[in-house]
């Protein structure tokens, strides 16, 4: 009989949910040489199951963590004592994490003491600062140091990675499976559920779509942001801002403070990844300090402005059509008016590209690891940005 392999996948928030749901379901197609196990630290409570629902993936471990006010400590010793028992009763051949958040660097610390192979999906981005993102940079790097088999999504993220001495075999050129996520999801005749967003008229209004995450940029930062936002609201009678406000309280309640009760401001709770993803499709515009928006935006022609003073995605900067533009009030507003002004440099922003994936990524992610385990021959195909 062939070998059969036990992958657990950890993951805890909700991009990471998003990004490994293709690579969950691709999984399930392999009954012969796969055993599939699903843990979620749950990190995140209701923006992790929303994403859970959507790709209908019940996990078969749940650590549940998630509290208000959490620290970096409460999540990090919370998600080592709940993996080290799934790892003891589990004993899978392979631990799958993805990315940079402190789930991620806790599931592969937590396989390594189990003396587990590691495999680290979205691997090597870098901004070469440890403090920006915070703590994101260092989670990634930590990961790194531990992984076995690393899935850089591109070229670049591949070079991140030799560059650290990553042994060029252990690499796989797989392409972002966010890009896999959303060509699952948007649609053009697709209807939102939500009374609100059916209310707007998105053919004579420009819609602004703005997220904001990020620990270093709670604070001061954020309203900063949101003053700019305001402002722009007041001056462009075609702009109205939809901002689905993170559940994070510290983000709360600055956007409550200063953009609450607007009436061209709509504050709304987190989208389902579906209509966001349609959301992003039909805005004007996006505004955001979130990695994964900076992935997808590019892939639906939409400019975004980052709001972060570092990125660890280059790639759609330098295709022309993300911009990272900090926090500070007058620059936001600049930037934002230059594109509400200048059809011409809108439109040059607005080019659509592909850099970070072309909906194949899990697929050569489960061929890397049926390679590395000799139930497959050949190597994965690399992704090459088009
Ligand atoms: C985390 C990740 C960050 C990732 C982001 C995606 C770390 C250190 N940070 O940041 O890398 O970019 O997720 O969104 O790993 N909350 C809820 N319900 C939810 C989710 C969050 O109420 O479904 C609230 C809780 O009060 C929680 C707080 O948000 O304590 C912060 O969550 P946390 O995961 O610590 O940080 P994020 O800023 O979400
Ligand atoms: N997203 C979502 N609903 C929202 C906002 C974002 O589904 O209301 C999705 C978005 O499409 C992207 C992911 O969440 O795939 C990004 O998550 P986030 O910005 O929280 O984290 P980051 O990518 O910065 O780690």
């Amino acid at each position: 009989m062939a070998k059969n392999i036990k992958v657990m996948t950890v993951f805890g928030t909700r991009p990471e949910a998003i990004k490994m749901a293709p690579i969950v379901l691709e999984l399930q197609k392999h009954p012969d040489t796969i055993t599939p196990v699903v843990a979620v630290t749950a990190q995140h409570r209701e923006m992790l199951d929303q994403v859970l629902g959507l790709f209908h993936i019940t996990p078969d471990y749940d650590l549940n963590l998630m509290a208000a006010g959490q620290t970096l400590f409460d999540i990090t010793t919370k998600a080592m004592n709940g993996l080290d028992k799934v790892l003891t009763k589990e004993q899978p051949d392979i631990v799958l994490v993805h990315g940079d958040t402190t789930t991620t660097f806790a599931g592969a610390l937590a396989a390594y003491y189990h003396q587990t192979t590691v495999g680290h999906v979205e691997a090597g981005l870098r901004t070469h600062n440890k403090y920006s993102p915070f703590p994101e940079e260092m989670n990634r790097k930590l990961t790194g140091c531990i992984a076995d088999l690393n899935f850089a999504p591109t070229a670049t993220s591949e070079a991140n990675l030799l560059s650290e001495n990553v042994p060029k075999k252990s690499i796989f050129v797989t392409g972002n499976t966010v890009i896999d996520a959303l060509h699952h999801t948007v649609q053009d005749d697709f209807a939102f559920d939500d009374e609100l967003l059916q209310g707007i008229d998105f053919e004579h209004k420009r819609v602004i779509l703005v997220t904001t995450h990020r620990r270093e940029n709670l604070g001061e930062p954020m309203r900063h942001v949101y003053k700019a936002l305001r402002q722009l609201t007041e001056e462009f009678d075609d702009v109205e801002i939809v901002f689905p406000v993170h559940k994070n309280p510290k983000v709360r309640e600055v956007v409550n403070a200063e953009l609450g009760g607007l009436e061209k401001v709509h504050l709304i709770e987190p989208l389902d990844y579906e209509p966001f993803a349609n959301l992003m499709h039909r805005a004007h515009l996006i505004l955001t300090d979130s990695g994964g928006v900076q992935e997808e935006a590019p892939a639906l022609g939409k400019p975004v402005l980052v709001l972060r003073d570092t990125t660890e995605r280059p790639e759609a900067v330098e295709a022309g059509t993300v911009k990272l533009i900090g926090t500070d009030r007058d620059r936001v507003y600049e930037e934002a008016k230059r594109l509400l002004t200048d059809e011409a440099e809108y439109q040059r922003m607005a080019e659509s590209c592909n850099p970070y994936g072309d909906g194949e990524a899990s697929r050569r992610i489960i061929q890397a690891i049926l390679y590395h385990y000799g139930l497959v021959g050949e190597r994965p195909d690399r992704f090459e940005a088009k």
